[in-house]
């Protein structure tokens, strides 16, 4: 597969310190959650996410290196503008909490308003196919993605995710009622 990167950015997979610069970045991401009735995140506008503690950053950074082979890992790429360094979107892949399901993953992704539309998106996308095709012991990559957000959907469809079901009435994001799609892709 070959993985096209806009040469304005780079993607890199994250170390323990890049979490707070990744966290930064989902914030500034959900700001405009719902704009243009365009729904992606779960959290309403009242949805504070909680001040990092110490705990919660040491358990990012201890699933980053934790081993594809034990539950609750996790891996991250994250897109930095080259001209300034900043974190402007993500990929993410989690294991799942039983052993019996390790076969799987799940993938979450996001890039802020400016830098959409330039192929970071099909390039972060790419970028976690690619990782996890390697990874012998993973499948299935899966994703929930709302009913309502067609840019995400379509490319998840262009990169061969295809629909496994669904759950209607899945959220109520202030005021509006968000209907989920489960999406997989076959890795191995
Ligand atoms: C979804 C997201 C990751 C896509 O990344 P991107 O770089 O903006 O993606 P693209 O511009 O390549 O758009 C993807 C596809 O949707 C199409 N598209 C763009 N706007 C669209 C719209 N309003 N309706 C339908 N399709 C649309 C594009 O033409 C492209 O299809 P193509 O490859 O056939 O031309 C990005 O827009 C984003 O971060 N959105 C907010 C957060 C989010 O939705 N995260 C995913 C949660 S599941």
């Amino acid at each position: 597969m070959t993985i096209i990167v806009p040469a304005a950015y780079t993607i890199e997979l994250a170390g323990g310190d890049d979490v707070e610069p990744w966290l930064a970045s989902l914030a500034a991401q959900e700001e405009d959650n719902g704009v243009d009735g365009v729904w992606f995140s779960p959290r309403g506008r009242g949805d504070v996410r909680p001040p990092l503690t110490m705990d919660t950053l040491l358990a990012w950074i201890t699933r980053l290196s934790r081993p594809v082979s034990e539950a609750g890992w996790f891996r991250l790429w994250l897109a930095r503008e080259r001209a300034s360094g900043r974190v402007v979107g993500h990929v993410d892949l989690s294991g799942g909490r039983l052993r019996t399901e390790l076969h799987r993953c799940e993938l979450g992704m996001g890039i802020e308003r400016a830098h959409r539309g330039v192929g970071l998106g099909p390039a972060l996308l790419d970028t976690a196919i690619a990782w996890a095709r390697e990874v012998d012991a993973l499948a299935w990559i899966e994703l929930g993605v709302f009913t309502a957000n067609p840019r995400a959907r379509r490319l998840y469809e262009r990169a061969g995710f295809t629909v496994i079901g669904g759950v209607p009435d899945r959220f109520r994001v202030d005021g509006a009622v968000i209907d989920d799609v489960r999406m997989a892709l076959r890795v191995g």
